[in-house]
């Protein structure tokens, strides 16, 4: 296992769109383990592997309370969502700031896991908005690019709001 060095804005691979995964091989195993170890360190609640700078359509997730619900989402989509809703959220990829973003309230996102299998799950609160902002990372777009205006601001402390 390692600790991967996260990516910070305004590095250029942050607002690249990545690639699909087509193998399912024990890098894609090694990468996932090592992108687990980051965020927990980091403190997270999700990481993409662009933030760890593998262009590649994977992200991690723990939105438990107590820290032991690890997820991970390969070649994921939201295929259905609704409702909307603003909270503050910040990024690991951008220490320091966080913003009002307007995120839909429920989603259904589709991926495969590591065993090549296709799952789905429907997310609400924190969940669906922590799959929103990764989905975004896979599509080379921070937080910040879709904030409400004027609401991007520096924060002395964490505040624990959503980072991923
Ligand atoms: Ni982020």
């Amino acid at each position: 296992m390692a600790l991967l060095p996260i990516l910070k804005y305004p590095h250029p691979l942050l607002e690249q769109a990545s690639t699909a995964i087509a193998a399912w091989d024990e890098h894609l195993k090694a990468l996932v383990t090592d992108m687990f170890e980051t965020m927990y360190r980091a403190k997270g609640l999700g990481l993409a592997a662009i933030q760890v700078a593998v262009p590649l359509r994977v992200f991690v997730a723990d939105v438990g309370r107590e820290r032991r619900q690890p997820q991970v989402f390969i070649n994921p989509r939201i295929v259905k969502q609704s409702g909307q809703i603003d909270s503050v959220e910040g990024c690991l990829s951008y220490p320091g700031f966080e913003g009002l973003v307007r995120r839909s309230a429920r989603v259904r996102v589709e991926a495969w896991d590591l065993e090549h299998k296709k799952f789905s799950v429907n997310a609400s609160a924190l969940g669906a908005r922590v799959m929103q902002h990764e989905i975004d990372h896979l599509d080379g777009i921070l937080f910040m690019r879709k904030a409400v205006p004027g609401t991007v601001q520096a924060v002395e402390k964490k505040s624990g709001n959503a980072a991923g």
